[in-house]
């Protein structure tokens, strides 16, 4: 999400810093800070928006100093201005943070209890404050670091500096990533290689649960417990534009490998286990919701797909009546809305043209607006009455996947929120539905770890020029979603049609050349859906299926099986969405399109 840089040696630390922060641009943000220390003190400066911005201020007030840490911040906890922005200090502390601290508010009302002021509304001064009070009563900063990570819950990685110890800095990792590069007489802490590959390609990789003391001449391993660690440096021999994409040949296919990350991001914090409830501190003040009469979904693109599972989670879970509507049809309707209807949003971005007039138009009426975004403080957060974060991430390709599925954990943890507040939801109930969601991350891992058969997959149909995909049910909208991957980035003509529609019209199409997708969950409409399918063979069409539950009826049927793990109903869209995403990249890569930016497309849509 965010990103972080730290150098250690005998060069400007706040030239490098911002350059380093310059290569991590790709991953937008939406401010950003250095810190140096600079004659016996550190240095700060922050500024809202670009990095631009930032550099005019450090020509303005310039500072000075070898030793230092940067910062991009993609905003989670608190809007994005330059307060929130990073490096926070506290005392002699100063703190870079990537990730989200769940238990920030308990630790910051006991800090507020031990007299600690705060400056920001963000999670990460917490730890500064946590790390002060250890260094102002004694503790060198390797130990009051290693003692606070302990103290913290949820996924992060930090950068710490300590005024009395301009030699060093020391990084901790508990989930997101943490590299430490090594020079001659000089080395780097980031985020990301692609900030420090201009000066350095040996690496050191931090593993969860890992901090690192950096100075200019040593890096000193060890685990949060204060085992020491030893591990050989390697070599990277990636290009800056590879280093980029982590790795991988595109965003797209980055972004479809981070969803099991992304998916624990947006559910961390917000599961009781336990109680057998959601937790969503960002609804606490909003009980029209539960008081909702009818809801009406409304979004773009892959975000109306998600609607429509949406739509399905608050009939079948909440028992809420509920309808979808494109944004762009429902702004240029009459439609009916009154204070029991509760208008849902879905956006990525938070500033797509007609999702924003959709928010204005039922602000109008008199309806409260509840939206999901990705994009904390973007237009439609700030219009809507309440806004659930999904924490996807920034996406970069402009087709869009974690996104989605980070969608539809935030609706499907909705729906149980609704339910529960409405009495509808026994606890047993609900506590089946949140372990299964427990669950999830490792089911996509399991998906995602086919990649390689549905790349043979791919070469195999990838010249076809049609493509019909079948779903019935809460997968139809994921037969839309899979059909519309294909078109967006391999630019082959592809129809998500609802199975039980295709003898009205699609059945006319199916011959020997037409591959057909079919998601065939063993679900309360299986056998509907095996019927279809046997239409489907006996016209000569190629099935492809997508199961979780491969048998040998269905290897005498399909040309090719996909099989996902199992989970219950309203889990599978989310299971059977990656193989489909897994299918359009390797048929748009085996095509040689433009993947992540397909022609035409934009991924922020924001005229009408
Ligand atoms: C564009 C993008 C799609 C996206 C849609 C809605 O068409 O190419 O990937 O689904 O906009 O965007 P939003 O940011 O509102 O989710």
């Amino acid at each position: 999400m965010c990103g972080i840089i730290g150098y250690v040696g005998d060069r400007d630390a706040s030239f490098i810093l911002v350059q380093g922060l310059k290569r991590l641009e790709y991953r937008g943000y939406d401010s950003a800070g250095v810190a140096t220390f600079q004659d016996g003190s550190i240095a700060i400066r922050r500024c809202l928006g670009k990095l631009e911005n930032l550099e005019r201020l450090l020509r303005e007030a310039p500072i000075s100093g070898t030793v230092g840490i940067g910062h991009t911040r993609w905003a989670t906890h608190g809007r994005p201005s330059e307060q929130n922005a990073h490096p926070h200090r506290a005392g002699k502390i100063v703190v870079i943070h990537n990730g989200i601290i769940e238990n920030y508010l308990e630790l910051r009302a006991a800090l507020a209890d031990r007299g600690r002021t705060f400056s920001s509304e963000t999670d990460t001064e917490v730890i500064s404050h946590l790390i002060d009070e250890r260094v102002q009563s004694g503790q060198d900063l390797v130990h009051a670091t290693r003692s606070v990570v302990h103290e913290l819950e949820g996924s992060f990685s930090i950068v710490v500096m300590h005024e009395d110890s301009p030699d060093r800095l020391v990084a901790a990792k508990s989930a997101t990533p943490i590299v430490i590069g090594l020079g001659e007489n000089e080395n780097f802490v980031a985020s990301d290689i692609p900030a420090i590959l201009d000066h350095t390609r040996r690496i050191l990789f931090l593993e969860d649960g890992e901090m690192a003391e950096v100075t200019r001449d040593r890096v000193t391993l060890s685990t949060f417990a204060g085992d020491p660690v030893a591990r050989e440096p390697r070599t990277v021999a990636w290009d800056p534009v590879t280093a980029q994409k982590g790795g991988y040949r595109h965003f797209l296919l980055k972004e479809i490998h981070e969803q099991p990350q992304a998916i624990i991001d947006t559910m961390r914090g917000r599961i009781l286990q336990e109680q057998s409830d959601v937790s969503l501190d960002e609804l606490a003040k909003a009980d029209w919701l539960a008081q909702a009469r009818r809801m009406v979904f409304v979004a773009c693109g892959t975000a109306w797909h998600a609607c429509l599972v949406g739509k399905y989670f608050l009939e079948h879970i909440a028992r809420i009546p509920a309808e979808v509507d494109y944004a762009s049809e429902f702004r240029s309707r009459d439609p009916v809305l009154d204070e029991g209807t509760v208008l849902v949003v879905i956006s990525q971005s938070g500033e797509t043209a007609d999702t924003l007039a959709a928010v204005e138009t039922a602000r109008e009426r008199g309806a409260k607006v509840l939206a999901i975004c990705n994009v904390v403080d973007s237009s439609i957060a700030r219009k809507a009455d309440a806004v659930i974060y999904t924490h996807a991430g920034p996406e970069i390709s402009v087709a869009s996947t974690k996104a989605f599925t980070t969608q539809l954990t935030v609706l499907y943890l909705l729906g149980i929120y609704v339910a529960r507040r409405r009495g509808v939801l026994s606890e047993p109930g609900a506590h089946a539905l949140i372990q299964d969601l427990v669950n999830l991350p490792s089911h996509v891992e399991q998906c995602l770890k086919r990649e390689r058969a549905i790349e043979k997959v791919a070469k195999k149909y990838g010249n076809a020029r049609d493509f019909l995909y079948l779903g019935r049910g809460i997968n139809f909208p994921i037969a839309l979603e899979g059909a519309l991957k294909l078109k967006e980035i391999s630019y082959v003509h592809a129809e998500g049609y609802a199975a039980g529609e295709m003898k009205h019209g699609p059945i006319a199409l199916i011959n020997e050349e037409v591959p057909v997708v079919v998601l065939l969950p063993k679900d309360a409409v299986y056998q509907k859906s095996l019927s279809n399918m046997k239409e489907v063979e006996s016209r000569g069409g190629r099935i492809i299926v997508v199961t979780d539950a491969p048998s040998p009826e269905l290897e005498d049927i399909a040309w090719e099986i996909l099989p996902v793990p199992t989970s219950n109903p309203c889990l599978l869209p989310v299971l059977l969405t990656i193989p489909l995403q897994l299918l359009a990249y390797y048929i748009a890569d085996y095509r040689g399109t433009d993947v992540d930016q397909p022609r035409n497309l934009a991924k922020s849509v924001t005229v009408e």
